[in-house]
């Protein structure tokens, strides 16, 4: 299996650059091989774990800032009072990128966690293979389908049967700014492109970095899908990133986008580095830079470090994105792979949906609750906007490709590499990366 593995990635890797089209017809009966496998070496495995006892559960997760450890502390310590210890599997990355390759391969390895971190559409993927527990008795006891937004309730009930467990709601479209750095030079935050411009000539001149931004694929996709946005509309965004329509890659909202992509980095740090997103946010709240364009989970950490928020910084829609919600919806899937874990695989699900449970969780995590009417601190202006918005319904709700909730994972690769090779060599002109998704996405799964 191991060695399948090692095998099965740079092969993906290969396919996934000349024949996307066929990788994705092969795939998914390769991975469904391996993983019925798996599957049965996991299920000779004997445990003999009692509920009542102790039991510790394994929970894959790519979650390791500051704010990420306490919102874990939060529902491990309140686990622990139902005598069930909370297990840290923690692959470092930004966005999950090696999170969701170690899960493939544990799987495959008969090696499962009892828990993992699996966000957006690739719950449906797992869910198809009959990987993920059902929790119908659990989500009906709650009354989830009541309770939840109706957006979350779909995406963790791929085959209406509910298989993860929704945590928090992120809005991308999140523009942070540093109160002091803009006290100083009396600047306001920019609502749109052109007051951007005149906040970031000043602060250039000053010796300010306008925009923190980091080099990572990951960071450059989450503020470029936020240009998409900003250059249309959530129609277009969706004709773009979930339908992949070969139109919307060459229309001229599509240029502007990548236009703006390429505009903006005169404003960024000289040269660009593959910094975390947390050296991102230092970079903005220690006023190196003014300002960062990042998913929500930024606040929760700059509270964990002690600065409040409208206290050192701020944060606004991204100029032109105020109408919508481009969100990111943290979820936990159970792998159903041996039943004496059932029960605790189901507690989890029931303290993590508790209200006061949401409530401190996402006031950590930065993000809003999954609970359709659990409304944020009044205080906290980012969260209530993020809850306004999200709130207004399925019309402004719009998926990050990104974070994984707006297409499959080898769609969201392919895309992505165009835009990262046209980020960094400024010769690549704007119609040569428009003509080349327009190709790709005549490959990519529908
Ligand atoms: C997102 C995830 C967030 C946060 C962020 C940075 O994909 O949903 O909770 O962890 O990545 O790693």
């Amino acid at each position: 299996m191991h060695t399948a593995i090692r095998n099965w990635w740079p092969f993906a890797e290969f396919v996934g650059k000349y024949s996307i089209r066929r990788a994705c017809q092969c795939m998914p009966a390769f991975i469904a091989l391996c993983l019925l496998l798996s599957n049965a070496q996991v299920q000779a495995q004997t445990q003999t774990q009692s509920t009542n006892q102790n039991q510790s559960v394994q929970v894959l997760h790519w979650w390791m800032s500051s704010s990420e450890h306490k919102a874990v502390a939060l529902l491990s310590g309140r686990l622990a009072q139902d005598n069930i210890s909370w297990t840290d599997a923690v692959i470092p990355s930004g966005s999950g990128i090696g999170a969701g390759i170690v899960l493939k391969s544990r799987m495959l390895a008969g090696n499962a966690p009892e828990f993992a971190q699996l966000n957006g559409v690739i719950i449906s993927e797992w869910a198809d293979l009959g990987l993920l527990l059902e929790i119908d008795a659990i989500a009906a006891e709650g009354k989830w389908e009541k309770n939840l937004f109706p957006s979350v309730w779909n995406l963790i009930r791929p085959r209406q049967h509910p298989v993860a467990i929704p945590l928090g709601i992120h809005r991308i479209n999140t523009l942070f700014y540093n109160r002091k750095v803009f006290a100083r030079f009396e600047l306001n935050p920019p609502a749109s492109w052109d007051e951007f411009e005149i906040v970031a000539r000043k602060l250039q001149a000053a010796g300010i970095i306008p925009l923190a931004q980091s080099a990572e694929p990951w960071q450059v996709a989450t503020l470029f899908e936020t240009l998409v946005l900003a250059e249309s509309d959530a129609v277009f965004y969706r004709e773009a990133f979930v339908h992949k329509t070969a139109a919307a890659f060459t229309d001229a909202r599509f240029a502007r986008a990548l236009t703006r992509l390429r505009w903006l980095k005169k404003w960024m740090p000289q040269p660009l580095h593959e910094n975390t997103w947390t050296d991102m946010t230092r970079m903005m709240a220690d006023g190196d830079a003014a300002m960062l364009v990042m998913g929500d989970w930024a606040k929760g950490e700059l509270n964990a470090w002690g600065i409040v928020t409208d206290g050192g910084f701020s944060c606004v829609a991204v100029p032109r994105t105020a109408a919508y919600h481009l969100y990111d919806i943290d979820t936990l899937v159970m792998l159903a792979k041996d039943a004496s874990f059932r029960s605790a695989q189901e507690k989890i699900a029931q303290i993590a949906l508790a209200p006061a449970m949401q409530a401190e969780y996402n006031q950590i995590k930065g993000s809003i609750s999954v609970l359709r009417n659990l409304e944020p601190p009044k205080n906290d202006r980012c969260a209530q906007s993020s809850w306004k918005v999200f709130s207004r319904g399925s019309a402004v709700q719009v998926p990050s490709l990104a974070h994984r909730m707006a297409t499959d994972e080898i769609s969201k690769d392919a895309i992505i590499a165009e835009v990262m090779r046209f980020f960094s060599d400024d010769k690549i002109a704007v119609t040569d990366t428009q003509r080349r998704l327009a190709a790709i996405s005549r490959n990519l799964p529908k």
